[in-house]
């Protein structure tokens, strides 16, 4: 499927806007040629070498415990490998000293960024530009190729609706229809046309499946996920990445209703091969084949081996289950040697994919590939869109460069703490903070007093110098938020609330009556309702990377208009989640609600209504999903239907105005959102089924049109049957998931 002709060029192409790099001359292996290679190659290998081809271990180095294995043909792939020489003398040991001369994998975990860091994606997903994604994509894998790197552990698709989690970081939020967008924009970055080529990196589309649906936000806790659900939600980012030539897959660390999934084979074997038909490689995720015993679904390594060969798990990363049990589970006849053959074909197909046979080696004579002036400019224009107002009572632009301003906060000048996670190869000198940054954009204006040193700490002490120097500042720019620590893998916290003294530094800053600006950077969403109050402005920017201070400069003078929309929901409590925009109405939907500072002393139990809702938190979260402000303001018109009927196969256009009522021009995003009024199962009360970003002069309008086939009302039945049912859908197109104004209906007819 991924595999085309190789591209018929040679010398320098420059791909996307990027500096030219050097091609492989061209090669004329097809889908057929390389399965030809591949059975070539198995009828000449041991059971051994088999097994070897299967086995992903952690690089320590041109050791000679590594040396060793690779001669011995142990290893198929090696991770964390950065070092171009060393990555040349390991493969040259595969190449030279085996029998069969296979070139060994090197993988790593560029997530978001090699060297040149961009947001983390959830960020990236505040852009709402699928393009930049794939820009980003495409850098990262020119700068990590560049070292040896040809395999990364990205995307993570997982949909993720509890921001206690802390891998909510890593993925594209709560939304399966935005984060199929993005994934496949990832993957397109990262593999270009052509896998063969440098520069170019094969895909690895994770975890699957239903991580982020752990119980509790607790990172790798059991999930429960009925069919339909797994199904709506969880599934379709996967299936677009799959259909998108996705090289391969990892499986993720939980149980879905009681099966781990390395030893998931209706997920592996069933969904992803069968009905998908893809034809990629499968890696376990790191030793989740022996955490089958902890699972307490396997009672030993060559239980758990068992499970994830019968699974389709192909690629054993760093358990040793394979390498020290499966020739015994092959001799034993509990897994057969056709089972084994098709593992070692994955892998090998994936080889060949990337021309890893033909071109072993790194290049270490090329000019270097990282932090080229066109990858920074990227990742600068990421950061900008990825950026969300939140809230502005006018203060915002700061326009005039001669405002005296107050930089303070823990995240003013954290080199390390703005790349966030999973940002292993960066180098925290080359990262520019806010304050690294203001420093040119306001010259002698500019007075800064940290405050607080990092996110958690509870000493006031330093915060009398920052409420000083701010009666000398016409505003306050105070930069708090999250150290990269706190989210990402095992980093999840049941309470989302500023950690440390931000809050209370915040309520003394504002006692100075300056108007403050807050920037949060986090790496989740955080509950921040009286910052809210406190504020005359919040910006959000999760963690933004290398270019975060530059790109935040220029949002605040004005000379960038803020354009990011929240891919997840921001609750007002941590008592809130899980929370998301695409629920169900329930049997009692809320209308009017009495809050708990209302109920008059010895209310009626009934008196305050029997509606769904919380007390103390009212039913919505304090901004919503698609919700983001600008400097500008812009109106949308009733959406317009080319059709007000449509059968169960055809396809409708939908179409609305924008106007930019403001007076600047300024970047929105247009969502289209449905309902299915009455179906079989209750069915959410919004969906987002398309989006688009546009950027309008002052006074402009533009209209956007949307195509809705019906294929994208359909869901899934009690018997896992996907079905379109027949009825109205309400139509609305709006810039967040509030959905204001009318709906347009659709009626969808039988066939
Ligand atoms: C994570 C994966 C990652 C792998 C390799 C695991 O702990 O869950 O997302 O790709 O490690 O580093």
């Amino acid at each position: 499927m991924i595999i085309k002709k190789f591209r018929k060029i040679c010398g320098l192409v420059a791909i996307a806007g990027l500096s030219a790099i050097t091609t492989f001359p061209a090669m004329s292996a097809t889908d057929a040629e390389i399965e030809a290679n591949i059975d070539r190659l198995l009828s000449q290998m041991t059971l051994d070498e088999k097994v070897g081809q299967l086995n992903q271990l952690s690089g320590t180095g041109y050791s000679d415990g590594m040396i060793r294995d690779i001669r011995a043909g142990k290893i198929g792939s090696i991770l964390n490998e950065v070092d171009a020489e060393t990555v040349n003398k390991l493969q040259r040991e595969a190449m030279e000293n085996t029998r069969l001369h296979i070139p060994i994998i090197f993988s790593r975990d560029v997530i978001h960024g090699f060297k040149t860091i961009f947001p983390i994606p959830i960020g990236q997903a505040a852009t709402w530009r699928p393009e930049m994604v794939e820009q980003g994509s495409r850098i990262s894998a020119r700068e990590a190729s560049s070292v040896g790197v040809r395999w990364t552990f990205s995307p993570m698709v997982d949909i993720a609706r509890d921001a206690r989690w802390g891998r909510v970081a890593e993925g594209y939020g709560e939304d399966p229809y935005l984060t199929s967008v993005m994934g496949v924009a990832a993957v397109r970055g990262y593999q270009g046309d052509d896998l063969s080529q440098p520069g170019t990196m094969a895909a690895c589309t994770k975890h699957f499946c239903g991580y982020g649906a752990s119980e509790g936000g607790r990172d790798y806790n059991t999930t429960w996920l009925p069919r339909p659900l797994l199904r709506d939600v969880y599934l379709p980012p996967f299936e677009a990445c799959a259909k998108a030539g996705s090289a391969t897959f990892m499986c993720s660390f939980n149980d879905i209703n009681g099966v781990p999934s390395s030893a998931n084979k209706f997920l592996f074997r069933d969904v992803l091969r069968g009905e998908w038909g893809w034809n990629g490689m499968v890696v376990s995720d790191w030793n989740s084949i022996g955490e089958m015993i902890n699972h307490g679904v396997a009672a030993d390594k060559h239980d758990a081996a068992d499970l994830a060969a019968h699974a389709g798990i192909d690629m054993d990363m760093q358990a040793y289950c394979y390498i020290d049990e499966l020739k015994q589970l092959v001799s034993d006849g509990k897994v057969s040697i056709e089972i084994v053959d098709e593992m070692v074909r994955n892998v090998l197909r994936l080889k060949y994919r990337l021309g890893l046979f033909d071109h072993p080696y790194v290049d270490t004579t090329l000019p270097s590939q990282m932090y080229l002036p066109e990858s920074l400019e990227a990742a600068l224009h990421t950061a900008e869109e990825s950026a969300v107002l939140l809230t502005n009572n006018g203060v915002l632009p700061l326009g005039d460069k001669k405002v005296k301003v107050l930089l303070t906060g823990p995240m003013a000048d954290a080199h390390h703490d703005q790349n966030g996670t999973w940002s292993f190869d960066m180098e925290k000198d080359k990262t520019i903070t806010p304050l690294d940054a203001f420093k040119k954009t306001f010259g002698k204006n500019l007075t800064y007093v940290p405050g607080l040193t990092y996110s958690r700490q509870k000493d006031l002490s330093g915060v009398d110098a920052a409420v000083e120097a701010a009666a000398k500042a016409d505003v306050i720019i105070f930069l708090a938020g999250e150290e990269a620590v706190l989210s990402g893998e095992a980093h999840c916290r049941a309470d989302i609330s500023l950690p440390g003294a931000q809050t209370e530094m915040l309520r003394r800053l504002k006692a100075t009556g300056k108007p403050i600006v807050t920037v949060v950077m986090a790496g989740r969403p955080i509950t921040l309702p009286e910052e809210s109050k406190l504020s005359d402005a919040i910006i959000f920017m999760f963690h933004p990377g290398t270019m975060g201070g530059p790109a935040l400069a220029n949002i605040l003078t004005g000379k960038v208009n803020p354009s990011g929309h929240l891919p997840i929901s921001f609750p007002r409590m941590v008592g809130q989640v899980p929370i998301y925009y695409s629920v169900k109405n329930t049997g009692r939907p809320t209308t009017e609600m009495m809050l708990i500072d209302e109920i008059p002393h010895e209310a009626g139990q009934t008196s305050t209504g029997c509606t769904t809702f919380w007390l103390d938190a009212g039913l919505d979260p304090l901004y919503c999903f698609g919700y983001g402000l600008s400097y500008t303001t812009f109106e949308y018109s009733a959406p317009r239907l080319s059709a007000e009927e449509m059968t169960t196969d055809g396809e409708v256009t939908v179409s609305c105005d924008v106007t930019n009522t403001g007076k600047v021009e300024g970047a929105d995003v247009a969502q289209l959102y449905v309902r299915d009024v009455v179906a079989s199962l209750a069915r959410p009360i919004k969906q987002l089924k398309g989006f688009e970003k546009i950027t309008l002069a002052p006074g402009e309008t533009r209209t956007v049109t949307f195509t809705l086939p019906a294929s994208m009302l359909s869901f899934y039945d009690l018997d896992d049957k996907s079905v379109i049912e027949p009825g109205d859908f309400q139509i609305w197109v709006d810039n967040s998931s509030a959905c204001r104004g009318k709906a347009a209906t659709l009626r969808v007819v039988e066939k």
